[in-house]
């Protein structure tokens, strides 16, 4: 199986969200062939709008820079895992500009889609591609919090089974050196995410344990504050 994990996060290495994203890897089992995208440290240009993908030159960016080795890996990967936080209830700018320059992968025409409103065509038949989306944020809270960015992911992949998301608050208690135990907890039953997403879906136990928050809100709040 062909995973492209997209590491979106600005701290790189460092990231809260890349720790989970590493669990579920692993749990998806050892026969993954992973290739990892670093979005700081590659040259990805923003997108222009200069529609040359789709007039001058079908499939093929103006820019001559990471982001046509990435398309290819995009293209080929079994499964793609968007990993980055939650900023501004939204996307850090990297992986944005990444997902902008996804474009070539769409023809022009528009059409009207299924379930309501219209689409581009695929370039490529990506049909069979699996995505995930984790994110981490830094409030307690899901509500007017996370509601942008699965409204976004709902449209691009589809609402019901088109794509299979973890969305984690309090993502920076898991730095904090005496919480370390009940991080550890908590990567493991996202470990145990990926190991039932590979044989038919995540159980509906280990997402009750993924919804679960670090620590109670009230004594996050009490600790953020002082
Ligand atoms: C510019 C900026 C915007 C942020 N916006 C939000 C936000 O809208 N909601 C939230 O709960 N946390 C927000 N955060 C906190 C991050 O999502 C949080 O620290 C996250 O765990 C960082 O993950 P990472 O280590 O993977 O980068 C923001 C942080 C930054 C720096």
């Amino acid at each position: 199986m062909k995973v492209l994990l997209l590491n979106g996060s600005p701290r790189g290495e460092g990231s809260n969200t890349l720790r989970l994203s590493r669990a579920f890897i692993k749990g998806l089992g050892a026969d993954v062939q992973l290739r990892e995208v670093v979005v700081r440290n590659e040259k990805i240009n923003p997108c222009t709008g200069c529609f040359s993908c789709w007039h001058k030159t079908p499939g093929v960016c103006i820019w001559k820079d990471d982001m046509p080795a990435i398309l290819e890996e995009y293209i080929a990967a079994d499964l793609v895992i968007w990993s980055f936080p939650l900023y501004y209830f939204s996307m850090p700018s990297g992986i944005k500009a990444l997902m902008d320059r996804l474009l070539p992968l769409n023809l022009p025409g528009i059409h009207r889609r299924e379930d309501g409103g219209n689409s581009h065509p695929a370039r490529y038949d990506l049909s069979q591609k699996k995505m995930v989306l984790i994110s981490t944020c830094g409030f307690a809270a899901r509500e007017n919090n996370f509601e942008a960015l699965k409204a976004q992911f709902d449209i691009l992949y589809g609402r019901d089974d088109g794509y299979t998301s973890f969305f984690m608050p309090e993502g920076e208690l898991m730095r904090v050196p005496e919480l370390q135990e009940r991080a550890q907890e908590y990567l493991g039953h996202m470990e145990q995410a990926g190991r039932e997403y590979r044989t038919g879906g995540v159980a509906p136990a280990t997402r009750a344990a993924l919804n679960e928050l670090l620590i109670p809100e009230e004594r996050f709040l009490e600790g953020a504050n002082r």
